[in-house]
């Protein structure tokens, strides 16, 4: 039996309009008590407008907003159980690492000795323990980024609202603080509330992912759910890599399929589909092999334990994406292949 966690941020018919832009448009989600919740979308569809209105700096223009099961209509950011961090570094200058960390405990009277207490608690936590005396400027992006996660946290907020925290940061760094988030938020007790356009990241850290497109939610699910079976085309493509070819429902043989790049080309079953679809084929649900489409190696990427292939079908078909995972069959450029589909792979879009 799966038990589900209680509701903390619910957002219900939300929408957010700036003059004749709609920013954001009829939202429904809820974020679960400790759970990592990721808003992914490319630039512009509207996340940094809903996580504002999450944490009070932006009013919907509709739709409710509870936190904790109570409505947020009338209470402003700094009452509610929200905390957040920015994409650009954003510590004082003029405070030690510790008087940053420990400045929100402060501005609540909390006394110095227990303030102190925590500050260490929440630097270890953040692995910079002997950091506390340093002055922000004497720190590496990323550790700084780390002195803001952990002034954040040490309000210990119900929700830690996150806007692209890591995109100051060079790959390598971004890679590292990506793990060191995940592990921060496996020990602490608060959601994470996380916003990016990088769906790698997105897909990496989340316990469930919103993909949300030109103001709109698309899905809803965990990364493997969004991944496997794609509610739209925007999400299939969005999410991953992926083949996106056009077929059309056809009968062959008595039965009706879907054929891809005509007659000869690919077959899958119809599945109720009618007229002309289009079909997400992920790139590692192709594969070489003895039978199926005849296509010719017009690229290879040898990636360690995996190979990159782009192939020209010798149908009337553009292009096909295709990662080999160490399987028997291998091909070099110039190369004749077969290439077949795993079966029950293809998500089919009207
Ligand atoms: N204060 C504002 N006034 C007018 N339009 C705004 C305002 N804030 C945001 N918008 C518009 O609302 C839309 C959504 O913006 P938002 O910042 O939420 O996008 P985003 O998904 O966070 O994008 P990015 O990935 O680039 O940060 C955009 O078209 C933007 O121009
Ligand atoms: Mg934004």
């Amino acid at each position: 039996m799966s038990i589900q966690k209680e509701s903390l941020v619910k957002l219900n018919g939300i929408s957010k309009s700036f003059g004749d832009v709609d920013a954001v448009e009829r939202v429904n989600f809820e974020v679960r008590k400790g759970e990592f919740f990721t808003l992914v979308g490319p630039s512009g569809s509207g996340k940094t407008t809903t996580l504002r209105m999450i944490s009070g700096f932006e009013q919907p223009t509709a739709g409710t907003l509870q936190i904790g099961g109570q409505p947020m209509s009338a209470i402003p950011p700094e009452s509610r159980d929200t905390n957040l961090v920015f994409q650009r570094l954003s510590l004082f200058p003029h405070m030690t690492v510790g008087e940053n960390v420990g400045y929100g405990l402060k501005k609540r009277g909390v006394d110095a000795s227990e303030r102190k207490r925590r500050v260490s608690e929440y630097l270890e936590l953040v692995d910079l323990g002997e950091f506390e005396e340093r002055d922000p400027t004497e720190l590496s992006g990323g550790q700084q980024q780390r002195v803001a996660l952990a002034r954040a946290l040490i309000n210990e907020p119900a929700v830690l609202l996150l806007d692209e925290p890591l995109s100051s940061l060079d790959r390598k760094l971004r890679k590292q603080m990506q793990v060191e988030l995940r592990r921060i938020h496996e020990r602490t007790d608060g959601a994470f509330f996380y916003v990016t356009h990088d769906q790698e990241v997105a897909m990496t850290l989340s316990d469930r992912i919103a993909v949300m497109n030109e103001g709109q939610i698309e899905q809803i699910g965990p990364p493997e759910k969004i991944y496997r079976e794609p509610a739209t085309q925007f999400v299939a493509e969005f999410i991953g890599d992926t083949n996106l070819l056009t077929g059309s429902v056809v009968t062959h043989s008595g039965n009706a399929v879907i054929q891809i790049g005509g007659s000869g080309g690919i077959e899958i079953p119809a599945d109720g589909h009618s007229g002309e679809v289009q079909v997400s084929i992920r790139p590692e649900d192709f594969q070489l092999s003895d039978t199926g489409v005849e296509a010719t190696v017009i690229e290879r990427f040898f990636q360690g334990d995996q190979t990159n292939y782009v192939v020209e079908p010798d149908i009337d078909l553009s292009p096909i994406q295709i990662v080999s995972q160490g399987s028997g069959h291998t091909a070099e450029i110039g190369d004749q292949v077969t290439v077949s589909i795993l079966p029950g792979t293809p998500v089919v879009f009207d």
